[in-house]
């Protein structure tokens, strides 16, 4: 077994390109704030990376959430379907507006939103349903988007965790009328905290920027005719994501690499299960994410993580399930949402560390580490 003695990280942000260089210019230009040079060519490299037109840079995948949602006039007594196993953000958002969450539960299949089961949470109150790329594996959004136009439902994809992924083809970031993307330290793009917004419907788009900068008309300076926000992003952070997106197909490169590697050393450990990925799927490398099958393993998902915790590899559990959480429970309850495959995947899930400074042997202890704990247990 390979010794590694230093601590593993879950996720290291690799600024190792022209990130410096183009933060210390934008900083040196004096435009730090939400205009200069770096916003614009961010936004414009981004809807390409993305397939759509446009892009609108915002502070934080949270806040394009709730632009996306503000945009499509979601209002209190509203209803929205999301999936539960996502991170909160996706849920919040709908409450920032007054609405409800509703929750369906995942696929087995893509552990995204199940068609079927999106299609039953359906009441007079629903107005609309975000779909999660969940760790980086789009939702089956051609089903989804055909459900919803049957029932006059508008469709948001949230895309924080899926950046560059293809559903049969086409990117993620095109596949809803509105698309989000989260740039936080653990995403494959990131300036730190940041944001955006992809979509193809130009009159949409304005609102959107209308709403993201206070609300003022475009035309008429300190004119506002609608309440907006401050959600904008500065010219510091998309310097820092511009060259971020110069070494896309590198960074992308890198983490595929890594997943092959993982893919390839625990292939056969019994009670290990891989996250599926469709046939009509290209995931984004986000984070490497695998089960663990207590009763074959040999022990849970917990005892593992402590397992490698002990000897200094990082991981993470997946998202409790958000219908369980403090501020949903009592109304998930009323509506008797019965999720077992969100249940069962957040029991047994776990990310392992994804980053592009691992070294083959980093993620040869780690499996080793996983397949000696398993036997261990024999
Ligand atoms: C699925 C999902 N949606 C939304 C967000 C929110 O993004 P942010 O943390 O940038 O606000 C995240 C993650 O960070 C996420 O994973």
């Amino acid at each position: 077994m390979v010794e590694i003695k230093r601590q593993i990280a879950l996720s290291i942000p690799d600024l190792k390109g022209n990130e410096e260089a183009y933060a210390v210019d934008a900083i040196r230009s004096t435009w730090i704030s939400s205009t200069g040079r770096y916003v614009r060519e961010f936004e414009k490299v981004f809807a390409g990376i993305s397939g759509s037109k446009d892009a609108i840079s915002v502070c934080n995948g949270t806040a394009a959430l709730h632009l996306a949602l503000l945009a499509m006039n979601v209002r209190p007594g509203d209803e929205v379907i999301v999936p539960s196993l996502t991170y909160i953000a996706t849920a919040n958002a709908v409450r920032y507006v007054g609405a409800e969450p509703v929750f369906a539960d995942v696929s087995s299949e893509t552990w995204c939103l199940n068609p079927e089961m999106l299609e039953l949470a359906i009441t007079r109150n629903t107005k609309g349903v975000i779909a999660v790329d969940l760790y980086g594996h789009p939702a089956d959004m051609d089903a989804i988007n055909h459900i919803a136009a049957i029932h006059g439902l508008w469709v948001i994809e949230d895309a924080a965790e899926a950046h560059t992924a293809r559903y049969k083809g086409r990117l993620a970031g095109s596949l809803a009328k509105i698309s989000t993307f989260s740039f936080y330290g653990n995403k494959i793009f990131t300036c730190g905290e940041g944001g955006a917004i992809t979509l193809n419907d130009p009159e949409l788009a304005l609102r959107i920027r209308t709403l993201r900068g206070q609300g003022m008309d475009p035309n008429r300076q300190y004119y506002f005719p609608i309440t907006g926000y401050n959600f904008r992003l500065n010219n510091v952070s998309c310097a820092i994501l511009s060259a971020q997106l110069e070494r896309a197909d590198e960074l992308i490169t890198k983490r595929h690499r890594i997943f092959y590697l993982y893919r390839e050393q625990l292939e056969g450990i019994p009670g290990v299960g891989f996250q599926p990925v469709a046939d009509w799927a290209e995931p984004a490398p986000w984070l490497f994410s695998i089960t663990i099958n207590s009763a074959v393993f040999g022990c849970n998902r917990d005892q593992l993580s402590e397992y490698l915790r002990q000897n200094f590899v990082e991981t993470r559990p997946f998202f409790i399930p958000l219908h369980t959480l403090p501020p949903f429970r009592k109304e998930s309850t009323a509506r008797g949402e019965y999720l077992p495959v969100t249940d069962a995947l957040a029991e047994s899930g776990i990310n392992l560390p994804t980053h592009t400074f691992l070294t083959k042997d980093d993620i040869y202890y780690i499996c080793d580490l996983i397949r000696d704990y398993r036997n261990s247990k024999l």
